[in-house]
């Protein structure tokens, strides 16, 4: 099985290229061979790739620079994770992605009240 690691360079992408090594070969890429901002760039790896599974490692990190950056740093975080699947028809790659933890996610990602109960 072939897997597209994207941000092998950063903490979690460098431990993941380890961590998935036994699962197969990996097709690691980072800035700025694939460019998480650029749609065209992540199609052109993920096509090229020709991957079973993708994992996305990759995100905009700089939290401070995030208020000045903001169509950067939802370019990054938000939309390329759908950018990454999108290519994937019936055939296409399953995909991972990491959770990014700035502030706005974290609000976001409270946990719900919604009642739970047990199955039967
Ligand atoms: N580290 C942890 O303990 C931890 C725990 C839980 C969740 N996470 C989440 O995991 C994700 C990665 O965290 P990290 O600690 O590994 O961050 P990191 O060390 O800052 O690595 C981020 C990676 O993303 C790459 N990147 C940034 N902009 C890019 C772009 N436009 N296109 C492609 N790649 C780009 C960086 O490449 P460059 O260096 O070239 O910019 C770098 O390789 C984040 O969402 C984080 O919230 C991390």
């Amino acid at each position: 099985m072939r897997i597209l690691l994207v941000g092998k360079g950063g903490q979690v992408g460098f431990e993941l290229q380890r961590a998935l090594a036994p699962l197969g070969e990996i097709v690691a890429v980072d800035y700025p061979d694939c460019d998480l901002a650029d749609p065209v760039s992540i199609r052109r790896v993920v096509e090229g790739a020709r991957a079973g599974v993708v994992v996305n490692a990759a995100a905009y990190t700089a939290v401070d620079r995030a208020e000045s950056e903001p169509e950067r740093a939802r370019a990054i975080n938000a939309v390329a994770p759908g950018v990454l699947v999108r290519p994937r028809a019936a055939s296409g790659p399953a995909s991972s992605t990491t959770r990014p933890t700035t502030s706005s996610t974290a609000r976001r990602s409270r946990p719900t009240r919604k009642a739970t109960a047990p199955l039967p």
